[in-house]
């Protein structure tokens, strides 16, 4: 029964079982009093007011029922009253009468000044009192009075907030409750780079840090990698405009004097670095001359070699064999061997022009720039 919710009527009627004025009767109704406090305007307090005969025959009725309240209210010092104390309106008259129904005549007497809010409140309180007990009745009517947003917000302890309380929470920065979702991590920051001041001397290390910095960054990286692939590109056309060549040495070259030469030799002293020999003798047209003939085989263009002792040049891929003049006479060479130009330089040194060949076989060893005329 502490939980029942009371109507109106359970009220009234828990207010007319009360002994001040009994519901058989049997009680004297309590007189009319003329100092009582003035009631508010209502035709129920002038019924009351001006027929308490009427009243005291009708314990019953209503007028019964709030001239009970009003004694009850005014307390029993009826004739020391002050205004402060006089029930407000028929409102509170009902408040205190209800007030005394449900506490069981141990609530205090209603402050002047505490007016309750609405007879909703009122209501809420007997009710509130009702199930709490006598004591219970002196709650204050506000304490009840809540609006219905603030009692949402007002999460238990351990309970999950609300949507509406966790993006409110999120707009103020705030964790929403104990449930809160955790903070995001913080990310490590890159340090900075050090600054030189102004005037600072650089170190040897710092220079090497500040390189390598500079070099590991992505995009000079990237450039530096770009640049390297340009100018190995650069290079590469550079290299295939220049044609292939074999560097020789120069066609004209000096042999030295003469008496370097003595008559019936053959020097092999340029064989192998300029490729001929140099030649004195007079077996070739009965004069003593000087010439310089390639050592070059006729055949295939083997070289030959020079055989002192029996006077010959010999080829050594097909046996060709050649006089001291050049002239082929064995193997399969098909000519004889080619003489180069040769001359008497100013200086008294003979000049040899490897760009000028003579040919026997064509008459050219006739010409006088093929060999030098030994005096
Ligand atoms: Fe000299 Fe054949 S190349 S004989």
């Amino acid at each position: 029964m502490a939980d029942k919710k009371l109507t109106t009527e359970e009220i009234l009627a828990l207010a007319r079982s009360q002994g001040a004025f009994g519901s058989g009767g049997g009680d004297a109704a309590p007189e009319p009093e003329a100092d009582a406090p003035p009631v508010e305007e209502t035709p129920l307090a002038a019924e009351s007011a001006e027929a308490p005969a009427q009243s005291a025959a009708k314990p019953s009725s209503t007028a019964d029922i709030l001239a009970a309240a009003r004694t009850q209210a005014g307390g029993d010092d009826t004739e020391k009253a002050t205004p402060a104390a006089k029930p407000g309106s028929t409102a509170d008259i009902l408040a205190a009468a209800r007030a005394e129904g449900t506490s069981g005549g141990a609530a205090p007497k209603k402050p002047a000044a505490a007016k309750p809010a609405s007879t909703a409140d009122i209501l809420a309180a007997a009710r509130a009192g009702k199930a709490g007990g006598g004591g219970a009745a002196a709650a204050k009517p506000q304490a009840v009075k809540a609006s219905p947003r603030k009692a949402a917000s007002a999460t238990p302890a351990g309970e999950r907030p609300s949507v509406a309380e966790m993006i409110k929470a999120a707009r103020e920065g705030g964790p929403a409750g104990a449930d809160a979702p955790p903070a995001k991590p913080k990310l490590p920051t890159r340090p900075p780079l050090p600054v030189k001041k102004k005037g600072e001397a650089s170190t040897r290390r710092s220079f090497f840090a500040d390189t390598i910095v500079f070099v590991t960054e992505p995009f000079m990286a990237a450039w530096l990698a770009m640049g390297a692939i340009a100018a190995i590109w650069g290079l590469a056309t550079a290299r295939f405009m220049m044609p292939n060549m074999i560097v020789e040495p120069p066609t004209k070259f000096k042999i030295g004097p003469e008496s370097d030469y003595p008559p019936g030799t053959v020097s092999t002293k340029w064989k192998a670095e300029r490729g001929i020999w140099v030649v004195n003798t007079d077996q070739y047209d009965g004069k003593g001359m000087i010439y310089a003939l390639a050592s070059v085989c006729t055949h295939l263009g083997c070289t030959p070699n020079w055989l002192e002792g029996e006077q010959k040049f010999k080829c050594p891929c097909h046996g060709s064999g050649f006089y001291i003049t050049g002239i082929n006479f064995e193997g399969p060479a098909p000519r004889p061997l080619e003489r180069v130009g040769l001359k008497l330089a100013d200086d008294g040194s003979l000049e040899v022009d490897k760009s000028v060949k003579f040919q026997e076989e064509l008459g050219q060893w006739q010409d006088p720039a093929s060999f030098v005329e030994m005096a």
